[in-house]
């Protein structure tokens, strides 16, 4: 699909089910058992996202919002970007913010968007062209360095955007590998916005990931139904629970599938079979959480420094502006 003002590039079905395979033999056939969250994001994963970003218990993306709307004239106004490159675009709700600015501050505008799910960046892309008619916008479905590697890069100022603390999926090594591929596409005139969770008090924490409207738990077991479409297994979810528990030492969410029941599962195109014990448990995503001189040191190892940081009155959560390190 492509118009006048609309591109899309997906990078290869084939690579992505190969990688799919491995990241199973990898994760869930090895011992603790895992798999790495971007398969949540199927369309019905994406949809279920957005739900959860709207409960009342997950407060990470109202505050975040509240930040955009209160600082973005504020980061315009220093930035003055032509081109927003976003990694995680999902629904571009929060990013509207931005661009509603831009567009009516610009003659024309190109909103980059990048994400694993290519019918959220085409359903989002149809939104936003409709009511800003001087904006372009180049996808790529895809993951982040891959993808953030193919989008074309020019040479007016950029803002890149990597918000919603996705980056908390990411272990300490492999954030600084992802923020310093971002550096290392940036020019000095370049910004990153990067908005960071904080450490808080493992209530609120544990309540954002166990919403009582029960959408994180379908969030969570819907991967489940990703694995049944594209390998053919046979996971039911009526046997499993979800749970997610802060652990206080790694400064992280740890969401967990736990087996309710003994039970096997068939992987027919690895001609392999899992069998789960009644208790087991898979770690499907961690969320790291960040106090302020964590988010200062990984900018710093990644090429990346500090150039403004914006945050509420309750510390709950970071927005944060930074250049590359000269
Ligand atoms: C999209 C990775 C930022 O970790 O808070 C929300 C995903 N998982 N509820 C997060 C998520 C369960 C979210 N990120």
């Amino acid at each position: 699909m492509s118009s006048k003002r609309f591109k899309i590039k997906s990078l290869s079905f084939q690579d992505a089910i190969d990688s799919l395979q491995q990241d199973v033999v990898e994760g869930l056939f090895a011992y603790p058992r895992s798999l790495p969250p971007k398969y949540f994001y199927d369309d019905v994963g994406s949809k279920l996202f957005d739900q959860i970003c709207s409960t009342q218990d997950y407060y990470p993306t109202r505050t975040e919002a509240d930040l955009l709307n209160q600082y973005s004239a504020e980061i315009i106004e220093l930035v003055n970007p032509k081109i927003c490159t976003e990694l995680g675009a999902g629904s571009s709700t929060k990013t509207e913010i931005l661009l509603a600015m831009l567009c009516a501050n610009n003659d024309t505008f190109t909103y980059q968007s990048i994400d694993v799910c290519k019918e959220v960046l085409i359903d989002s892309a149809n939104r936003l062209l409709k009511k800003y008619n001087n904006l372009y916008i180049e996808s790529v479905a895809g993951e982040y360095i891959p993808s953030i590697q193919v989008a074309p890069k020019y040479t007016n100022k950029t803002l890149y955007l990597f918000i919603g603390s996705s980056i908390g999926n990411f272990s300490e090594q492999d954030s600084i590998e992802l923020l310093s591929e971002v550096a290392n596409k940036m020019d000095e005139a370049d910004y990153l916005l990067i908005g960071m969770d904080r450490v808080k008090d493992h209530e609120i924490l544990e309540r954002a990931y166990n919403d009582s409207d029960g959408v994180t738990a379908k969030f969570n077991l819907n991967v489940l139904n990703v694995l049944n479409s594209k390998l053919g297994t046979n996971f039911s979810l009526d046997n499993f629970t979800h749970k997610a528990i802060y652990n206080e030492q790694q400064q992280q969410i740890e969401m967990y599938l736990i087996s309710i029941c003994d039970q096997e599962i068939d992987f027919p195109t690895l001609g392999k079979k899992m069998a789960l014990e009644e208790g087991e448990r898979i770690l499907t995503e961690v969320s790291r959480k960040y106090t302020k001189p964590d988010i200062c040191s990984l900018l710093k190892k990644s090429d990346l420094e500090e150039v403004a940081h914006f945050e509420p009155a309750n510390k709950f959560f970071s927005l944060v502006l930074a250049q590359k390190t000269l």
